[in-house]
């Protein structure tokens, strides 16, 4: 978790471990003390710890499990008590939550907020309040740094865009969801990836 740092003219940035309720309860009402109501919660947070299963530690199992599931659920729990009726939540999946080599941990949890995504379309919705995720696909971040050449060469390939995708590509759905463009759509999960997905059957 890094400290905030380029925080846009009127804007407010708080550090807090999203898995930790006593932090996001703080942040929450810091937010709300600040600007009065709270009317979209985007949620972003997420991390890897890539090992196949037959390798993979509990210990890496349990801390994706925490900051991806736990932390979005927590996150998600928090602000939609505080958030105003008619509101909207875009939370975050992957499209690994399909399944993906090296990634029982990371695919489970994403997995988890698809269903936990619909849920909260069912619960919320009598609030007028919208919940969907998203799932990206191969997106150039920190978070893909690391990934070696070859991997990236052959996702390339597999992609009928025949592009990595860009944050901003991904931000710009979140931003549609989070609007009143999008009033009638609930407890979807939206699949961002060039097309990668299309023609494999999967989803
Ligand atoms: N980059 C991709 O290709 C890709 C693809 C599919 C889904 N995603 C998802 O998109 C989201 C953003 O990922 P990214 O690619 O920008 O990765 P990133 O590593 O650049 O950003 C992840 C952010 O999560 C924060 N974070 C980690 N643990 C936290 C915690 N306990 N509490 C609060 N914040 C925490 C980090 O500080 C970081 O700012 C993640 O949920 C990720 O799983 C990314």
């Amino acid at each position: 978790m890094r400290e905030p740092d380029d925080v846009p003219a009127g804007g407010l940035a708080l550090a807090s471990d999203v898995a930790d309720q006593p932090s996001v309860e703080r942040a929450v009402a810091r937010v709300k003390e600040r600007f009065g109501r709270i009317d979209v919660l985007a949620h972003f947070a997420g991390i890897t710890k890539d090992a196949l299963a037959s390798k993979m530690t509990l210990q890496q199992w349990d801390d994706v499990i925490r900051v991806n599931l736990t932390g979005t659920f927590v996150v998600a729990q928090i602000a939609a008590r505080e958030m105003e009726d008619g509101g909207a939540i875009v939370l975050t999946s992957s499209r690994s939550y399909l399944g993906n080599v090296g990634q029982a941990n990371y695919a489970a949890s994403k997995g988890g907020v698809v269903s936990l995504t619909r849920t909260l379309a069912l619960e919320l919705g009598k609030r007028g309040i919208r919940v969907n995720a998203l799932a990206p696909g191969f997106i150039e971040t920190p978070m893909t740094d690391a990934v070696p050449d070859r991997v990236r060469e052959k996702a390339v390939a597999s992609i009928p865009l025949g592009r990595i995708g860009q944050p901003d590509e991904i931000a710009a759905v979140a931003a549609f969801l989070a609007s009143h463009e999008a009033s009638y759509v609930t407890g979807q999960t939206l699949l961002i990836d060039g097309g990668r997905t299309v023609g494999l059957g999967l989803a």
